[in-house]
């Protein structure tokens, strides 16, 4: 391969199947960049509650986005989210940021945007590819599309658990009303609605450990990608 060339590992599926840890983890392991379309739209998201905005008012917010700065920037590894230049990557994880991504995500015109951001991003690099739309939209012709999924309570189970290893408080039966809440939202939205593309690979993950994703995820790069860049 040559530097020239685009090579995407794309790993869709919805929240809580251990998405960004293996993807973060994959990616160092065969020596790609990490990128998390996640954030993008979280950092949008926070742009719009900032301004006051109601996430749910299409024009304001596409006119809003359509006028900010994001950018990811990789620091030792971990991918810092650069809104208009202020370094947001805790912000975008507070709960009214969780909350309002939903909509803000199924905005067509804020999609647009994030799109094309995202492919720019990827050019020329080897790239492990984390969010809903990529093998489907984004990079249709990736070398290799994985789609994760879980159980509603399996990822609502881990949802409750990351909380509470970061000192938030977390009621379950919350975080599955809001798994499910958000499921709901981005697979039946009009833009770009969250399904696995048809020649993804599809890995059910309730059941196995973060190490025992990443081992049959390096496996595929290696079947399907050959060489480690
Ligand atoms: O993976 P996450 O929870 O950080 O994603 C935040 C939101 O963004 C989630 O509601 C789905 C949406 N999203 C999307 O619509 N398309 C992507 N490529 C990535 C995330």
């Amino acid at each position: 391969m040559t530097d020239d060339e685009t090579t995407v590992v794309a790993i869709d599926g919805p929240a809580g199947t251990g998405k960004s840890s293996v993807s973060r983890l994959l990616a160092d392991e065969v020596g790609a960049q990490y990128l998390d379309t996640g954030a993008m739209y979280r950092a949008a998201s926070l742009a719009v509650l900032r301004a006051g905005i109601d996430p749910d008012d299409v024009d304001a917010v596409a006119e809003l986005v359509r006028g900010l700065s994001i950018d990811l920037r990789d620091r030792d590894g971990d991918t810092v989210v650069l809104l208009d230049d202020e370094d947001v990557s805790t912000a975008i994880r507070a709960d009214d940021v969780t909350n309002a991504v939903s909509a803000v995500a199924a905005n067509a015109r804020v999609r647009e945007q994030m799109v094309e951001l995202q492919r720019q991003v990827a050019a020329d690099r080897f790239v492990v590819v984390e969010g809903r739309d990529i093998g489907t939209v984004v990079f249709p012709d990736a070398a290799l599309k994985v789609f994760l999924t879980a159980t509603p309570r399996a990822r609502a189970e881990r949802r409750h658990r990351q909380n509470l290893e970061a000192g938030r408080t977390s009621d379950l039966d919350e975080v599955l009303a809001s798994v499910n809440r958000r499921d709901h939202l981005d697979s039946t939205r009009a833009a770009s609605p969250l399904r696995r593309a048809d020649d993804a690979v599809e890995l059910d993950t309730s059941d196995l450990s973060l190490p025992q994703v990443l081992a049959a995820l390096t496996d595929l790069v290696d079947q399907r990608i050959g060489v480690r860049r």
